[in-house]
Formats: structure tokens, sequence, C-alpha cells
């Protein structure tokens, strides 16, 4: 496996394996979950390389988890509404000679010293809190704007106000998610279907899982087969830059997607969850759920109705600020006694890195080699 050597093309490119972060993957296909409020503790808890001995030139983001790096350039893409380019000359990401750059380790460490003084140390100014998508941010309050009414609040729920409990909305979720009974029949199982990106491209995807905790998630594409998998020892992501051994955050998302008694589980891997109100999902009204997961903020929409989950938001949290990604699940279909969601939709900040799966087929109990558990040579 080659360590994190950036090489490919600089430009934002299309397409959910050329430019996504292996955490964004994660996310895309089965569910996700993420945050750190001290980076350089968990790095080193986890024995992951920080960015300075993955990368050539850093000299601000010193001591963070080199997985986060993509993370946070994705978030200063969104930040800024810019691409990589505005900051970095395509294929030579160590060398500064765009002004940009420049500026924007200043801004960083703005960001960082701003946080710490004022916030003590939470990540409550962003780049976003300023720029809002745009590369100037706006400094003088718009003539006439003060009459414009502002946006109405999110709307705020009572705590507990006329909504269920906790206990009840996880309680109702794995009813729906099949009969107990049937969950202990499934040794694995097989998903087929077609995997579209922003372009409107499709490629066939299979997902592959064994109990208790054995994933991947296989596309295949002309340049041969990608994705992202979990071998019960190994995380692993592979795409058109190469194949990369997932650690730190990356690889404890990845282990979760691989839980296949996931949908049972759901309780414990959920911490300090709360009902935070009434929200929609498409056409469907649904509870909101917050909580923590693998030390990241997430939120859950489940459906008031049938007690489905119909979207997972995780915040994966960099010193810098929060990437937001957002998947939701669609279409549940019972199979075998169990519930499975037979489209699911990526989307984050940057609209090109948006997919939708549409599984057509599901096996179980399907005998499956180790090896299709590893990274696929070609
Ligand atoms: C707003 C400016 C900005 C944007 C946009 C941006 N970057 Fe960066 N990037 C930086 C800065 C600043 C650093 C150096 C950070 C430091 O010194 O700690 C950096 C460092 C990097 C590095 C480490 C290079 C090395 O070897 O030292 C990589 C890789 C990288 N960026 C990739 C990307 C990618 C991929 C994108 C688009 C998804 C992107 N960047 C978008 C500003 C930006
Ligand atoms: C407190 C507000 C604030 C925050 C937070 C902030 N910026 Fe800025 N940024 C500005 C302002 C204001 C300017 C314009 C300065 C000027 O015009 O000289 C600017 C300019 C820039 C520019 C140069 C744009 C240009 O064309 O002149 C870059 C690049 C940039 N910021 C990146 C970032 C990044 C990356 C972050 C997050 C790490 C960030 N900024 C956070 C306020 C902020």
């Amino acid at each position: 496996m080659n360590s994190r050597k950036e090489n490919g093309t600089m430009k934002r490119t299309h397409g959910f394996f050329t430019s996504q972060p292996a955490a964004a993957l994660v996310a895309a296909w089965v569910l996700a979950a993420l945050c750190t409020p001290c980076a350089r503790a968990q790095s080193e808890t986890r024995g992951e390389a920080v960015a300075e001995q993955a990368y050539k030139n850093i000299q601000v983001l010193k001591g963070v988890p080199a997985s986060q790096i993509r993370t946070m350039m994705g978030l200063m893409n969104a930040s800024l509404g810019v691409r990589c380019d505005a900051c970095h000359v395509p294929n030579q990401m160590e060398k500064d000679d765009k002004e940009n750059k420049k500026t924007a380790r200043k801004m960083i460490q703005m960001v960082l010293d701003t946080n710490e003084q004022a916030f003590n140390g939470h990540t409550e100014i962003t780049c976003y809190t300023c720029h809002r998508g745009q590369v100037v941010p706006v400094t003088t309050p718009v003539i006439g704007s003060g009459l414009t009414p502002p946006p109405p609040p999110p709307p705020a729920a009572k705590a507990g106000e006329g909504l269920p409990g906790i206990d009840q909305i996880l309680q109702k979720y794995q009813a729906a998610a099949g009969d107990p009974g049937a969950f202990g029949k499934l040794k694995s199982r097989v998903m087929k279907g077609m995997v579209t990106d922003a372009r409107g491209e499709s490629h066939p995807v299979e997902v592959l899982q064994a109990s208790p905790d054995k994933m991947a998630t296989l596309v295949r594409m002309p340049k041969g087969t990608m994705g992202s998998g979990y071998n019960g020892k190994t995380g692993w992501n592979k795409n058109q830059r190469g194949l990369t051994e997932l650690v730190g955050l990356e690889l404890l998302l990845m282990r979760r997607n691989a839980d296949f008694g996931r949908a049972l589980n759901l309780g414990e891997e959920l911490q300090n969850p709360r009902v935070t109100g009434r929200t929609r999902v498409g056409d469907r009204p649904a509870y909101a759920v917050s909580a923590r997961t693998e030390g990241q903020r997430v939120q859950l929409c489940f459906d008031a109705e049938t007690g489905q989950l119909l979207r997972r938001t995780v915040m994966i949290g960099t010193p810098i600020g929060a990437l937001p990604q957002q998947t939701d699940y669609e279409n549940y279909k019972e199979v075998d006694g169990v519930r499975l969601p037979m489209v699911v939709r990526f989307t984050g900040p940057d609209p090109n890195s948006a997919t939708t799966t549409v599984y057509q087929e599901v096996t179980h109990n399907v005998s499956l080699d180790e090896a299709r558990f590893s990274a696929p040579q070609n």
C-alpha cells in the first residue's frame, strides 16, 4: 500500500474515485460516522502518521492526523467556493507559488488562534463563518439589507415537547429494521446494483458483507475495480490515485460500516443521543436525533411513521471546522426478514461528489472467499 502522497490532478475532479477523501467514500455507500476535539492527542493514541510526516510542506497544520488533510482541503474548497487549483499548482501541492496558498496559511493560523483564545479551544470560527462560499468575504453591511428579515431560526422543539423519547425511537427503528430472529440467521450478504456519479455516469457496484465485520464495496470502472473495505483486520480504499490503507478515523468508520449487526447495535454506537425535533426528509415527516459517534457529531433522521432511518449526516471534525456528509436511505425492501434501503444517496458540500446507488439484487448466506474482502488487484 502506498503512503499518502498526492500526485493526481489538483483540479477539483468530478467523480467519487478521484478527489473524494476515503472517508467520503465510506459514507457514500453504506453508512458513516466521524470529529476530533484534539487532533494531536487522537493521532498519537491511534498511532497514525501526522500531516508533516506524510506530506512535504506542512507549516501550520502540524500534529494533525495525515488522514485529515484531505478533509480540510475539501472544507476550504467548500467554504471559499473554489477548486484545489485556486491555491495549488496542479500536481505539486507542496509548492507555495500561489498567493492564495500563503494567505490560506495565515487564515488557518488565525482560525486556530481565534478558537483557542476566544472559544476555549472549541472550533466555533471556521473559514465558512466569514467566507460563506466566496473568496472575498463581505465585510460591510449592504445598504438596505437591514430591512430584509433574517431567515427564520430552525424549528427548535423544546426539550422533549410532544416528541418521543430516544429509547422509543431506537426501539421503533430496530423493529422496522427486521425481525431479530431473521438477523440471527444471516451470515453474509451480497448486494448488486449501479452507482451513478454527479455527471450521470453509472458503474456496476457490488457490496459484500460477512458476519461479524467483513465488508467490501467494489465498483467496476473502466480502469479497473475501485472501492473500499475491511477484511476483519485492515481497512483499505482504492481509487484512481492508488491504494491506501485506512488509519485513524477512516478505519474506525469503515469498521462501523462493516458491522453486520449494525442495525441492532445502533444504540451502542450513538453516544449521548438526544431527540432534537421534528423535520422532513423529502416528503416524509421525521424525528431528528443528534449524537456523537467515533467522536464525531452525527444527526440521524428517523421516519416518524415507519421508524426507518432516512438520513444520516456526519460532521467530519477537523481543527478548522467540520465537513458535513449526508447519506439518504430510500425505498426500503424486505429481504429474508430484514429491511434494507435499495436506494442510497450520498452528498456533501461539493455537488460533484454526490453519488446515488440503486441496488437491484440482494442475496443472503452466499459463501464468500476471505480474499474478496481485501483490496482487488485490478
Ligand atoms: C484556500 C486554499 C487551499 C485550497 C482551496 C486547497 N488547499 Fe491544499 N493546502 C493549502 C495550504 C495552505 C496547505 C499547507 C498547509 C500547511 O502549511 O500546514 C495545503 C496543503 C495541501 C497538501 C499537502 C502538500 C504537501 O506535500 O505539503 C495537499 C496534498 C493538498 N493541500 C491538497 C489539496 C487538495 C486535493 C485540494 C482540493 C480538494 C486543496 N488542497 C485545496 C491551501 C489550500
Ligand atoms: C474572521 C473572518 C475570516 C475567516 C475566519 C477566514 N477568512 Fe479568509 N479572508 C477574510 C477576509 C476579510 C479576506 C479579504 C482580505 C482582503 O481583501 O484583503 C480574506 C481573504 C482570504 C483569501 C484571499 C482571497 C483574495 O482573493 O484576496 C484566502 C485564500 C482566504 N481568505 C482563505 C481562508 C481560509 C482557507 C480560511 C479558513 C482556514 C479563512 N480564509 C478564514 C476573512 C476571513
